[in-house]
């Protein structure tokens, strides 16, 4: 099973931003722990403060991988092009937040790419990579099985 992790703006500086929210290790650091734990599953890791390469890496991969986790940070609230692409490809898309965006500012309320994904998780911390990835494998198994 081949799986697309994708990290929107400002996440390159996890462990090092408000780390009271976003806590205190490196995504490098959280990927290996993830690696480790899922030795059955292959993982490519992508960062992108532009929202046209997230696009361009969706369009990508967006066809042969079993599934895409996505945190798209701020983009997650203002993006259209970006919820088009995930529309536009194949694979599924969990839509993920390290923080639980219901209890933040009201315009954190809102995802303009929530409809178009697969479900979303939001508030268990680093976690909440974990737990996409566990819905990944079950959704995957059910293909499997099905064939
Ligand atoms: C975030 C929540 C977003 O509102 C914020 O802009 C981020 C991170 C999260 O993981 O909790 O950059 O996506």
């Amino acid at each position: 099973m081949k799986i697309q992790i994708i990290n929107g703006p400002n996440l390159n500086l996890l462990g090092t931003r408000e780390k009271d929210i976003y806590g205190e290790i490196t995504f490098e650091k959280y990927l290996k722990l993830l690696k480790e734990h899922f030795t059955d599953i292959s993982f490519d890791y992508y960062q992108s403060n532009v929202e046209g390469e997230i696009i361009n890496k969706i369009h990508k991969i967006g066809f042969s991988y079993d599934g895409i986790i996505l945190n798209a940070g701020a983009y997650t609230h203002t993006s259209v092009a970006i919820a088009d692409a995930i529309k536009g490809v194949n694979s599924p898309v969990v839509e993920v937040h390290i923080s639980n965006v219901f209890s933040r500012e009201e315009y954190r309320h809102v995802s303009l790419i929530a409809s178009n994904c697969l479900g979303s998780i939001s508030g268990f911390g680093l976690d909440s990579y974990r737990l996409a990835i566990e819905s990944l494998r079950v959704l995957n198994k059910d293909k499997t099985d099905s064939k």
